[in-house]
């Protein structure tokens, strides 16, 4: 990937739902210093309450359904190079993308998990950690490899559970602290190129 040199990177963010990360992750773009802005939102979910956020900041939005993976990914791949798109972010994006994308994007992928990877990668990470009685949970923000959930960290962020933790409160805490780590982590990784 080229140095920014003043430059802001051309960023397309994956979504499937609520898109909270894409919300701050909007306006984090907005800022005079950071350095990327977002041209284009993905999503596999029509219905994705996220778009809202797109359509009102006047980002390009793109809609395949995947139901044919190989397909779509061809799809997509056109869509992102057509876009100069130099960098993906996924935000609560429910598809897992294939190998062959990811080598053939040849671009940096990232992803933000809710807990503290290497520990419970795939979905439904909160009731994981509850039913543990785990004293700490967190965010993680990696660069996406063809494992799931296993790319290098960019950053991490630990919060420790209360007393009476239950799926949903500490949902909302780990949500609060992700709107702001995934900003940092692009900083870290971009402005270390
Ligand atoms: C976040 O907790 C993120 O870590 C995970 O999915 C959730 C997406 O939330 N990958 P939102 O759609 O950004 O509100």
């Amino acid at each position: 990937m080229e140095k920014l040199n003043g430059r802001k990177i051309n960023t397309a963010v994956f979504i499937s739902g609520r898109g909270s990360n894409l919300k701050s992750l909007i306006k984090n773009s907005k800022r005079n210093n950071s350095p990327f802005t977002i041209k284009l939102v993905i999503s596999n979910n029509s219905k994705a309450k996220g778009l809202t956020y797109a359509k009102t900041s006047k980002i390009k939005i793109y809609i395949d359904n995947f139901k044919n993976k190989n397909i779509s990914e061809k799809r997509l791949l056109k869509k992102l190079t057509n876009h100069k798109i130099n960098l993906i972010c996924l935000a609560g994006f429910m598809k897992i993308l294939s190998k062959n994308f990811i080598q053939k994007f040849k671009k940096p992928i990232l992803n933000i998990h809710p807990s503290l990877l290497p520990k419970y990668k795939g979905l439904n990470t909160h009731k994981k950690v509850i039913e543990n009685k785990e004293k700490y949970s967190g965010s993680t923000v990696h660069i996406v490899s063809s494992k799931l959930d296993s790319g290098r960290i960019i950053l991490q962020k630990k919060i420790k559970l209360a007393k009476f933790e239950n799926e949903k409160t500490l949902e909302k805490k780990i949500l609060k602290i992700e709107h702001k780590l995934y900003y940092k982590a692009l900083k870290k990784f971009l402005f270390n190129l």
